[in-house]
């Protein structure tokens, strides 16, 4: 079996105030189970957490017993049946729907009868995961199986997530308004402000922002310009903080690919096409910045 990583943070839904705009480093303050199949991707997470609460600390941001109190909040779990009391999960693993909907029967088997099913996809649909939440025969107009698909919403953060301030909330078909009203209090509880989109392939800010970095990549195919001048342009010409092919390797290539997959398959329109370029730097196992190599490297 492939190894993959499934990264999941629970919250009890019970401490979440709705509206609370507090915000410091850890403003909903709410006890988190943190679960993923890698115990690297585990140390990676709880090593940059250490940093950046360290960090906060000493610059005077956040007190140090308030860092030492936030990193407390987080324990670490080995099975998803550690998850059957929390009151939320928000599953954020890589963009594929098959591997979602494995997670999601799982969880709603798993967790109780009220707990939310956020997902952090960046393109997929809600509508089709939360219909993977159905338990073999059970139908999709049964009360049963009505009632646990209205629990799945989206719940899409950006990275790095400590610093974006937007999550984008998108309800499948199924999603009940208790549903997207909880998760919208949790994303404001969180100190984010929030967005909604409808479900439709990449939502609102990836419909938006692929086609962009498809465009710089075509550019850099064709020879239009250099790597260095089509980031400059973007950077110095429009106020982007990041020129478009720097993006892409610090979202990830395989990312920016499955993305544009999906937008390209959910809409038939070639404007959504990935570059080949794209294609190709992905076959060559050229991620960008997580694995060292990209448009540019990362020793
Ligand atoms: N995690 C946590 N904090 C981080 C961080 C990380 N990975 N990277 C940077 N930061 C923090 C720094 O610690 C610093 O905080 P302080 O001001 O408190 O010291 C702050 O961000 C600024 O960092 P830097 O000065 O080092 O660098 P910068 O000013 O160039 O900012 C950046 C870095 C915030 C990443 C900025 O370049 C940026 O905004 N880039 C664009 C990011 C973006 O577009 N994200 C969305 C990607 S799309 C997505 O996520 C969703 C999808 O579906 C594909």
């Amino acid at each position: 079996m492939v190894a993959v990583r499934v990264l999941l943070y629970i919250v009890d839904e019970d401490k979440v105030h709705a509206g609370t705009t507090d915000c410091n480093a850890c403003p909903a303050k709410v006890p988190v189970l943190l679960y993923d199949t890698s115990k690297d991707q585990v140390a990676k997470g709880l090593a940059l957490m250490d940093k950046l609460l360290d960090k906060d600390a000493k610059k005077g941001a956040l007190q140090s017993a308030d860092a030492k109190e936030a990193r407390e909040r987080v324990t670490v779990v080995d099975s998803l049946t550690a998850l059957r009391d929390v009151g939320m999960t928000v599953e954020a693993v890589s963009e594929n729907l098959r591997l979602k909907q494995a997670i999601f029967s799982e969880l709603a088997a798993t967790l109780p009868p009220s707990a939310i099913l956020a997902t952090n996809t960046s393109s997929i649909s809600v509508t089709k995961i939360a219909a993977s939440t159905l338990q073999p025969g059970q139908s999709a107009a049964s009360e049963e199986g009505k009632a646990t698909a209205s629990r799945v919403v989206g719940l899409h953060f950006f990275n790095p997530v400590p610093v974006m301030k937007l999550v984008e909330l998108i309800p499948g078909l199924q999603t009940s308004s208790e549903t997207l009203q909880t998760a919208r209090s949790f994303a404001l509880a969180c100190g984010k402000e929030v967005t909604m989109s409808k479900d439709v392939p990449g939502f609102v800010s990836n419909a938006l922002l692929m086609p962009f970095i498809n465009e710089a990549i075509m550019c850099l195919e064709k020879g239009i310009a250099t790597r260095d001048d089509i980031d400059k342009t973007l950077k110095l010409g429009m106020n982007h903080p990041m020129g478009p092919l720097q993006l892409a390797d610090f979202i990830g290539l395989d990312t920016c690919l499955a993305i544009q997959q999906t937008l390209y398959q959910g809409t038939a329109d070639s404007k959504y096409r990935p570059s080949v370029l794209l294609e190709r730097m992905v076959d060559a196992q050229w991620l960008g910045k997580k694995n060292g190599k990209g448009f540019y490297d990362y020793p």
